[in-house]
Parts: C-alpha cells; structure tokens; sequence
C-alpha cells in the first residue's frame, strides 16, 4: 500500500469546483469510495474468510484513530455516530453537567432528556453572548456541584475552537467530554486534556456516515457508569445464559455489533490522515480559511469567526448586516457555490483540497454582491 503525501492527499479532492460545505457533509475521497466498493463485494462473497477480512477494519479503524488521539486501542470503541457516543458518555453521568447552550444539540438534547429521565445531573447552561466557551466563561460559571464540562472543539455555527488544554486548567479533575466532530483531522488538539472525545467521519474525513468513534481516557472509565452498554459491550465474545459485567475498557460503551463497511471506510480515509500527517493538513487548512476571511475582508462582509489560527479550524461563519443576508446568500448560490446559510449567518467551510478556482467563485460572489450592496 503506499503512503500518501500531502500532494497526492491534496490532489485527491477530485469534485466539483464550488463546493465550501465540509462542516455540513464531506464528498467522499476516491480512496473510501474504491475501498468501500470492493469491500461491499466481499461481503456478498459468501465466504467465511471475506466477511472476516472486512470485519478487520474495526480493529484496524480502532488502531489509526488510537494514533490520531494518542492514546492505545483498548480506549477507543467505534460508534453509529458522534451522538451515540455522546449519549453513552452523557447518560452515565452523576452530578453538574456545565454546557453551552448553543451546542450543535446533540449535547443539549443528550443533556437535557438524561437530567428528566433519570435525575442524575443537572445541565448548568452557559450562554455567552458571542457563545464561544472560553477558559474564561467556564471559570465564572464553575459551582461546587460541577462534574462535567462538555464542549465543542470547533462550533458548529461560529467555527470557533476550543482551547482543551486552558479549558482542563480551569476545570482541574472535572471530567472534560469534548465533541470533535468539526475538528478531528483537520486540527491538532490537545485530546491529552479530554475525558471524552466523540466523532464522525462523514464530514472532514470524507468517510461517509456510520463511522462514529468514541475515546473514554482512564477517568471517564473509572467515572462514567456504561449505562447504555449491549452485548457488545463485554469482553470475550456473546454472553450468552449469563450477563457479565461491562468491559473495563471503552468496549463497554457499545450495543451491538458495528458495521464493518462503515469502519472500513473509516479506516481507509484515516490512514491517509496519519500518513500526510495532522500538522500539515492543519497549516493548508489555515491557508485556505484565511483566504475566505481575505475575500469576506475585501468586501466588507463581516466575520465572526476567530482570526488567530489556533482559535478556528475550518469554518468560517460570515455575519452580514440583516438586510444583506439574503442577497449574499444568493450571490454565493447563483456563482454555484455551496455553503450553509443559518439564522442570517454564512457558514463557509472549505477544506484542504479546496481549489484556487472555487476560492476565485467565492470572491467573484463577493464581489457581485457588494457592488449590488445599498450603503
Ligand atoms: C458540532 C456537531 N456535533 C454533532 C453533530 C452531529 O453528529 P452525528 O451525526 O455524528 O451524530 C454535528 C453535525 O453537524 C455537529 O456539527
């Protein structure tokens, strides 16, 4: 198998120009969609050995994810989606669970069905007026009874991203579950400083859906009961006329088997991840949303996503002025561009292989749009 470079990584973001949506879905790379095919082709083989084969790739998946999160394999268990493993972490809770409002509502509805089904905890809502969770919203709203702090690593709707390592600082052994959605493989996070990370692979991995993943540090095991654990979550095969205990490791934190297409996928698209490696996809990633914010700059379109690099990823969220929101966003349609246009906000999310042609679009849109502009 060879190794990717970043060149060949680059050049394998093969689709149509306009494209700026990878926060919403990531196009799948030529390597997931060549893997996928033959491995869907095996599991229609009827052999023993071919289904084996293609249920290797959890391990596999298992493994690569390990590396990205510096961690070993036994803390990481592949999950439907970054909600599920989300609820595992959420529902086995005890006590304050202190969380943003804003959150993408996998963590508010997780939160919020978990504290009226069982009691258990009590979301403390954080509400910054701009909703970035900074170190220092977290330390004004920290209580005695805080437990948990959950928290995007990059925010759906202002693609600002967390700092863990000040955020762990400020909440000392509070347990930190971070959704990494928008930002695993893309950016270098500290996950060192997480309890909890939970992703998907259909966005910036390019993966397709169903390739969820969870890592629980040695905290979260002791301290998050495995509520929602299923068969699968034991060690040692299916626990038949008798129920075991959990898993000790991240196992635990699994219901039933896992699709091994799915993980497949996964573990195709994260193998080129590990080998171009997270640094460069970062500092390329970087390049590009700050010729988003050179375009929107010029223009006078205003942006509120953070310009220090370490604080965005690959988001760029774009404010217009009320009035401006509907012509922008139909500047940006008509040059076929396609972005995400929420609550008079424009999420424009490239990714590294975006192109200078979709980048020259973008600016052509702009521009359209700001000589249309009444001052
Ligand atoms: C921050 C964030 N969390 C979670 C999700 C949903 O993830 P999943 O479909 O893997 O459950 C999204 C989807 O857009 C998201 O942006």
């Amino acid at each position: 198998m060879s190794v990717t470079d970043l060149d060949s990584y680059l050049e394998s973001f093969d689709g149509e120009p306009g494209y700026l949506d990878w926060a919403a879905f990531g196009p799948l790379s030529p390597a997931v969609r060549a893997e996928a095919q033959a491995d869907t082709e095996l599991l229609g083989s009827g052999r023993r050995t071919s289904i084996e084969l293609v249920a290797e790739h959890s391990r596999e998946a298992r493994e690569l994810l390990a590396v990205l999160l510096g961690t070993d394999a036994s803390h990481v268990v592949l999950q439907p989606s970054t909600t599920y493993g989300l609820m595992h972490a959420i529902y086995g809770l005890a006590g304050g669970l202190m969380l943003g409002r804003g959150e993408f509502p996998s963590l508010t509805v997780a939160a919020t069905r978990a504290a009226d089904a069982l009691g258990s905890i009590e979301p403390q809502w954080l509400e910054p007026v701009d909703g970035m969770i900074t170190p220092d919203v977290v330390r004004a709203a920290l209580t005695d009874d805080t437990r948990a702090l959950a928290v995007s690593l990059v925010d759906f709707r202002t693609g600002y991203r967390a700092d863990l390592t000040a955020l762990r600082d400020v909440i000392g052994d509070r347990l930190l579950i971070v959704d990494a959605i928008q930002g695993f493989g893309t950016v270098d996070a500290d996950y060192a400083a997480a309890d909890v990370v939970c992703g998907n692979g259909y966005k910036w991995l390019r993966a397709g859906r169903g390739t969820g993943f969870a890592f629980f540090g040695d905290r979260a095991l002791e301290q998050i009961a495995p509520v929602l654990s299923g068969f699968a979550g034991v060690d040692g095969g299916l626990p038949l006329d008798a129920v075991p205990a959990p898993a000790s490791s991240a196992q635990a934190f699994a219901v039933s088997g896992i699709d091994s297409l799915a993980a497949a996928r996964l573990a195709t698209s994260l193998r080129e991840i590990v080998d171009v490696g997270i640094a460069a996809i970062e500092t390329e990633l970087a390049a590009r949303t700050g010729d988003v914010m050179y375009f929107a700059d010029r223009y006078e379109v205003p942006v509120v996503t953070p310009r220090e690099p370490e604080r965005r990823a690959g988001i760029v969220t774009l404010a217009p002025e009320p009035q401006d929101a509907a012509p922008l966003a139909a500047s940006l349609a008509n040059h076929g561009l396609t972005v995400t246009v929420r609550s008079g906000l424009v999420r424009v999310a490239p990714h590294v292989g975006t192109g200078a042609n979709t980048l020259r679009l973008f600016g052509d849109a702009l521009a359209a749009f700001s000589s249309a502009r009444v001052w």
